[in-house]
């Protein structure tokens, strides 16, 4: 797999390429604000861009769609409740097949109602739900607490602790991390009921 976390932006914002080495086929994950350096970054490594997959429907995580499909025809997967123009809706558990790659969608509301993480060769992108030593937040519009909780502890948290977490914006000690050191480290996943964590996320 080629895979690449590319910085875009003011807003601290990460696109990601993923690629299949032998297809050439590669995905865009959030593209937006830097289109030229993104479609420069897969013409360099000889891939064309065939998916692009939103992690959720924020402006700064799907602006570049339009322009991506303009120039690449790429067609664009997202969770079936995102309100933003897709040719293909995903729901929980769905497969997106890039070449022999396998990316599995995994429904994560929270953050918004149509946010997605994305899991592939030992690897999550996880969006605005999980960013390296915190969470998303849950008071902008359709946030909900009690829902990320859920995908916080039953999807995220199950998953295996050496699974590396590549989040939607740099907002760490370091671009990104594993599932293993956000269990032990991260003070949004400290053991909470669901009741202690909707509390605690409506703390300032
Ligand atoms: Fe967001």
């Amino acid at each position: 797999m080629i895979f690449s976390q590319v910085p875009v932006g003011t807003m601290q914002n990460f696109s990601y390429i993923i690629g299949d080495a032998a297809s050439h086929k590669a995905v865009l994950v959030d593209p937006a604000w830097e289109i030229d350096k993104l479609l420069g970054l897969c013409g360099d490594a000889g891939l064309s861009v065939c998916y692009v997959i939103n992690t959720h429907s924020h402006h700064d995580h799907v602006e570049g769609n339009d322009a991506i499909v303009q120039r690449t025809r790429a067609k664009v997967v997202a969770h079936q409740s995102a309100p933003i123009r897709k040719d293909i809706a995903v729901s929980d558990g769905d497969l997106v097949e890039l070449g022999s790659l396998r990316i599995q969608v995994i429904h994560t509301p929270g953050h918004c109602p149509d946010h997605i993480c994305l899991l592939v060769d030992g690897k999550v992108l996880t969006g605005d739900t999980l960013f390296v030593g915190e969470c998303g937040r849950t008071d902008l519009g359709g946030g909900n607490p009690g829902a990320m909780y859920e995908s916080l502890f039953n999807k995220l948290m199950k998953l295996d602790d050496a699974t590396e977490v590549y989040p939607g914006h740099d907002y760490g000690r370091k671009p990104s991390s594993t599932i293993g050191e956000e269990r032990r480290t991260n003070y949004t996943l400290k053991p909470r009921t669901k009741e202690e964590f909707i509390k605690f996320m409506a703390e300032p």
